[in-house]
């Protein structure tokens, strides 16, 4: 913890310590941060992600409050979940009472009750993730670690611990790969086996629980490794049918990371993902995951765009041609349809109304046009709609020469 954690986060360790000391209660480091350190995950080490998990044998509620009373923290507090949320600058404290969970059903949200850590690390989803440090003076920075996790890391295994634990939670199937895809690991047999068996809980899950997974996937450095594992255990085709984890994902995957910066890359992640689709299919996709309407939008426009592209596959095509044809495209559609077109022609043009086209404007503006006599109205967007395209074919290049192609028109009307 020394080695890997700033600064400013382990003195609030050491204080939050402190305080569960003089309240009694015990506090601990649990699940993804405590994996990555004994990783040694070098994102860690960068200080790129640091949402760190505490889980408190007492009342985290009030602990977080106390913690929030010294200062720098934004709090957000759960009563009724005994969860709170501690914002500072470049880190966030989630601060949990130490629960037990049981499902009443597959899928269904489990019921919640005060308990031990022991109780909060056997309701997780795999060993790597149960795991936790402790913060208490006396034995401050112990491993806790009763399902053999460390063990499991040295191995490469991502291992459940329980049966159940797919059929009480189905976005773990999502889960599991996400994280043997992310950190070079393999399933354990009988995970792999619970797995499978597993997939058709899928159905017991809101469509938004799986979206929020697809987008977790499509946050990951290389998410193609995880669809493509996904397809061969047969998830994908559960989530839908007509999903494909196949070399061609990979490929446009790799080639939109190239072309778009980290955060904006799920999105596109997406349009690719359903590019095989039919407009139907998507349709029935969008209602099922609860997609939002601007990112629906998207995806719509990429297979309507993929659908028209044929219109762009001649040689002869004015700049203008090409920008009357795709400015009505939400941008993600046209990128996507850069990525995975196959002919040459038609990405070129889809490059130069990305890169170009979509830029050109008009030098001249309204107030200009009045000074030249053109009066406001349908007869100066008939004028500026002119230059404009003037100016997408390279008519005019100044606006000295915009200035003699206006004269001109209104000299003719
Ligand atoms: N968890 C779980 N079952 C889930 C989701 C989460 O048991 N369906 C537990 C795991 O112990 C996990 C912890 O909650 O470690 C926190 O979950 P999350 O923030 O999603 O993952 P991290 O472990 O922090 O991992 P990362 O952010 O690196 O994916």
């Amino acid at each position: 913890m020394e080695q890997h954690l700033p600064r400013q986060l382990l003195e609030l360790i050491k204080y939050i310590s402190e305080q569960a000391v003089r309240h009694e209660q015990r506090v601990y480091l649990v699940g993804g941060i405590v994996r990555d350190l004994l990783l040694e995950d070098p994102s860690l080490r960068s200080g790129l992600r640091f949402d760190v998990d505490l889980v408190v044998e007492g009342d985290a509620v009030r602990l977080a409050q106390q913690v929030a009373d010294t200062g720098q923290a934004k709090l957000l507090a759960h009563h009724r979940f005994g969860t709170a949320k501690l914002s500072y600058g470049d880190f966030t404290l989630d601060m949990a009472t130490a629960r037990k969970e049981t499902y009443a059903r597959p899928g269904a949200l489990p019921a919640v009750t005060p308990g031990t850590l022991k109780d909060d690390l056997i309701r997780r989803d795999f060993s790597i993730n149960a795991m936790a440090i402790s913060l208490s003076s006396h034995d401050y920075g112990e491993l806790v670690d009763p399902h053999q996790g460390k063990t499991d890391l040295e191995r490469h295994l991502i291992r459940v611990l329980r049966t159940e634990s797919f059929s009480d939670d189905a976005t773990r199937i999502l889960r599991a790969v996400r994280y043997e895809q992310r950190l070079g690991f393999e399933l354990e047999t009988q995970t792999a086996r619970l797995l499978k068996r597993g997939t058709a809980m899928l159905d017991t899950i809101s469509g938004d629980r799986i979206r929020h997974e697809l987008e977790l996937v499509f946050g990951e450095e290389q998410p193609e490794l995880a669809i493509r594992r996904l397809a061969k255990l047969g998830v994908l085709h559960r989530i839908s049918p007509f999903l494909k984890g196949d070399g061609s994902i990979a490929e446009r995957f790799g080639k939109a990371r190239r072309l778009k910066r980290p955060t904006q890359l799920p999105s596109l992640y997406f349009c690719l993902f359903i590019y095989a689709f039919g407009e139907s299919e998507l349709g029935q996709f969008l209602g099922h995951l609860n997609m939002p309407a601007k990112l629906s939008h998207a995806m719509r426009d990429t297979l309507r765009l993929k659908n028209t592209l044929w219109l762009l596959d001649r040689s002869s095509l004015k700049p203008s041609e090409v920008y009357y044809l795709l400015q009505e495209y939400d941008t993600l559609a046209i990128e996507a349809n850069a990525i995975a077109s196959e002919s040459s022609m038609v990405h070129r043009y889809l490059q130069l109304f990305l890169t170009k086209l979509r830029y050109v404007r008009t030098s001249l503006n309204g107030e200009e046009l009045k000074r030249l006599g053109i009066s406001a109205g349908p007869e100066m967007g008939k004028v500026l709609q002119i230059l404009h395209k003037a100016r997408l074919d390279g008519e005019v290049n100044t606006k000295a020469d915009e200035k003699k192609l206006a004269l001109s028109l209104s000299l003719e009307s």
